[in-house]
């Protein structure tokens, strides 16, 4: 692909080569941004690669201009061309919460904020999909920024909520099984970031899904 076809946007330096995109650090307009970009997979049929790339890109920006709308802390959408395969967003000056945990950085602290995080995604009426301590950005002021909505979905099943609880549950185990009661107090903040309003665009508690972690949790022990 041509960047120079992109309008207002400047290259700057490589950030991240993933599974299904390649992201790109730069400005637009002069602001700081990210370039994301869906490449083609060899192992998937060319048109059914070219629809799941339209479908998951124009997903992510729906869903990233809904969060904008409410707030929520995640990236601004700056462009979108879902043909083209790419999605311009404005960069977050943080590290991801992965590493700030690895080195210290960051701990039981910033996991309890992140459970609460989690809670207002989903009474925000959308589930992440790809919920691990990558797709969370913790800058210098301690402030927490959810990325990476390519998976996400509005208006989910509660079970896309559960899921969500139990794939962080199954990162904070694997990845940062050092740090004690991590899955504990992830929940906690989860519960406690629960507004409690039934105005709220969900109807389903954090009790709730926090029942139906559980039960998915079991099914997986159950089943190792
Ligand atoms: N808005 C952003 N601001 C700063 N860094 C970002 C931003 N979006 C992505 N990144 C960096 O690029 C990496 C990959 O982006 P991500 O959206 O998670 O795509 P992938 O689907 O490849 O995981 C992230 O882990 C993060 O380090
Ligand atoms: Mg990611």
């Amino acid at each position: 692909m041509d960047e120079s076809a992109i309008p207002f946007w400047f290259e700057d330096s490589l950030l991240h080569i993933g599974a299904e995109a390649t992201a790109i650090s730069g400005s637009w307009m002069g602001l700081d941004a990210v370039l994301k970009k869906r490449e083609p997979r060899a192992y998937r049929h060319p048109s059914l690669d070219k629809k799941l790339t339209r479908q998951r890109l124009a997903a992510e920006a729906r869903i990233l201009s809904r969060l904008q709308r409410l707030d929520f802390p995640s990236p601004c959408l700056f462009d979108v061309d879902s043909e083209g395969g790419w999605l311009l967003i404005s960069r977050i000056d943080g590290v991801p919460l992965y590493e700030a945990l690895q080195n210290g950085n960051a701990g039981l602290n910033e996991i309890k904020k992140f459970g609460e995080l989690i809670r207002k995604l989903h009474e925000a009426d959308v589930s992440h999909g790809d919920l691990t301590t990558h797709n969370v950005l913790y800058d210098k002021a301690g402030n927490l920024s959810l990325i990476d909505f390519g998976l996400a979905k509005i208006s989910p099943e509660i079970e896309q909520l559960g899921l969500d609880l139990q794939v962080l549950n199954e990162c904070l185990t694997a990845s940062h099984y050092e740090i004690d009661s991590a899955v504990e107090v992830m929940i906690e903040g989860y519960q406690s970031g629960d507004s409690g309003q039934t105005k709220a665009l969900v109807n389903i508690s954090a009790e709730e899904v926090i029942d139906r972690f559980n039960a998915i949790r079991g099914r997986v022990r159950y089943h190792a």
